[in-house]
């Protein structure tokens, strides 16, 4: 059996073992890869020297490639570097930890170029070194766009130097809501802890990891989300808010009606001048504005907003944030960027061609996101249902998520669909052994979805595979948990109460029975 994630488009066995190790020569086109790819290759054991000879070959698809084995060499062809990059990924794969993998024939090639990733570390802040470990897996995965969710209501996660204000004090919130029981008794327990001072990334830093994503062709797209989903931003800055109110940081989830006024100039500056420092540090075509759950209770009722509708002739609230979303469009474009946003920018009508939207959530019976398809707009997929990732694999099955792909928001065409992308939301994900647990099964999964051609896909043999490799990928950090979860096989044992409740709360708001048993104890009795 040829285990690999994402499965190619075609592989064969040919018979003999192929030494690859740091001993194999790397030889022939893209010699820029070579460097990086030296630190990747597997400490020889008993691997002797062979020759890895990479071709061009400009008949191959964009990201793909093609291994052939000759007695103890290898060939990769490819028509680009991430081409030729990939072909070594599976090598990788191959061996699974090894110096040597079974000789085969691949011919490969992305369904989609655009295979993401979002982090939020924003409620939740994960280091450098965590996100190194993403990337490396990532890459392994044949992933190739890194979102990075670096602002929220809870906490900025990003230095701007020109408002020193958003680490120093945005980064920091009184306290984080704990556990979703509250909920349940309508009670809203929190840690009563600080959280965030120093909790940011530094430009230098920002500048490492987006040098180390470039080395394994991954792309990194950072997100400020505006105009909601920015009290971070306005607890240090409270001009950027309608009111001008003094606010703390959040300290509790969900969606709040103070968002930044998109009548006054404020806002528009802002976002100027954070954009101009980001685009210095993110040399990539994209930029994630967000966008999504802006409530307009404050515009309605804001002078100033109500004076901007009139004065620009819109026809409401929903028109200012167009109006808004197409400013900041405009001024990304000048410096040649795509607008990237949640799919909620869509309500208001004429957006601009150059953005694309982030399809999360149904919006009047997904009309306007058909539309847009339809009119040639293009369109990133992380349908809610089916790939976030903070869910409980006991409400959100990993076969679900396997399963995803344009077919299943009944678009027929991959045309105007650039990708998918599965986002991971840390509400309620406060350490890494839990974001472990959510992240990488499903990352496989939405690694072949990504990648595999639809006919190619079959979630049995993925399972298969998931787990012959289980040990390898846990070898290198990515921990996948028990079959029985992903398998969506029945708990075993009867549910105790605490079980019983967990699962309920948590099919609502989306954590896991798993978790929350383990740190029940603990949690119930801080
Ligand atoms: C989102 O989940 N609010 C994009
Ligand atoms: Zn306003």
């Amino acid at each position: 059996m040829i285990n690999l994630i994402p499965r190619p488009c075609s592989a064969k066995e040919c018979g003999g073992m192929v030494p690859f190790s740091s001993n194999t020569r790397l030889t022939g086109e893209f010699g820029s890869i070579f460097e990086p790819l030296s630190q990747l290759l597997p400490a020889p054991v008993s691997a002797g020297d062979n020759q890895l000879t990479f071709v061009h070959d400009g008949h191959i698809a964009k990201e793909g490639y093609h291994i052939t084995c000759t007695g103890q060499d290898i060939c990769i062809a490819a028509s680009d570097a991430a081409g030729a990059f990939y072909g070594v990924m599976t090598l990788l794969q191959l061996c699974a930890g090894k110096d040597r993998f079974e000789a085969v024939e691949i011919e490969d090639q992305p369904r989609f170029s655009h295979r993401g990733f979002m982090l939020d570390c924003a409620r939740h802040f994960w280091s450098v070194e965590k996100i190194k470990q993403i990337l490396d897996i990532m890459a392994l995965l044949k992933m190739n766009v890194f979102h990075w969710h670096l602002s929220d209501d809870q906490g900025w996660r990003v230095e701007i130097k020109r408002y020193p204000l958003l680490t120093q004090k945005g980064s920091i919130r009184k306290s984080t809501p704990l556990s979703l029981r509250g909920y349940e008794e309508h009670m809203e327990p929190h840690d009563n802890t600080e959280y965030g001072r120093g909790l940011f990334y530094t430009q230098q830093q920002i500048r490492k990891v987006v040098a180390y994503a470039r080395s394994r062709f991954i792309e990194i797209i950072p997100e400020i989300d505006m105009p909601g989903h920015l009290v971070s931003a306005i607890a240090c800055y409270p001009e950027l808010s309608c009111t001008g109110e003094v606010v703390e940081v959040c300290d509790r989830w969900g969606v709040m009606d103070n968002i930044a006024c998109c009548g006054k100039e404020d806002i528009y500056r802002f976002a100027r001048d954070v954009i101009d420092e980001l685009c210095e540090l993110f040399p990539y075509p994209y930029f994630h504005i967000g966008g999504d759950e802006v409530p307009k209770t404050r515009w309605k009722k804001c002078p100033h907003c109500q004076a901007k509708i009139r004065e620009l002739g819109l026809r409401d609230e929903e028109a200012l944030q167009g109006y808004f979303n197409n400013v900041i469009a405009g001024y990304l474009k000048e410096k040649g960027k795509y607008t990237i946003g949640w799919n909620e920018i869509l309500k208001s009508e004429a957006l601009d061609h150059h953005i694309i939207p982030q399809w999360w959530i149904p919006l009047d019976d997904s009309v306007r996101e058909k539309a847009w398809l339809a009119g040639g707009g293009k369109m990133i997929l992380s349908f809610l249902p089916y790939v976030y990732m903070d869910h409980a694999y006991a409400m959100r099955p990993l076969e679900k998520t396997y399963s995803f792909g344009p077919e299943s928001l009944g678009v027929t065409e991959d045309t105007n669909i650039l990708g998918i992308e599965a986002p991971q939301w840390t509400e309620y994900i406060r350490d890494e052994e839990k974001l472990d647990f959510n992240t990488f099964a499903r990352l496989m999964a939405i690694a072949e979805a990504g990648w595999t051609e639809r006919n190619r896909k079959d979630y049995q043999d993925f399972a298969c595979r998931l787990e012959s490799m289980r040990e390898y990928f846990a070898s290198i950090g990515a921990v996948i948990p028990p079959a029985w979860i992903y398998r969506g096989e029945s708990l075993g044992s009867p549910l105790p109460d605490e079980q019983a409740w967990a699962e309920k709360t948590y099919a609502a708001w989306g954590d896991d029975p798993y978790f929350e048993l383990k740190f029940a104890g603990k949690k119930t009795s801080e």
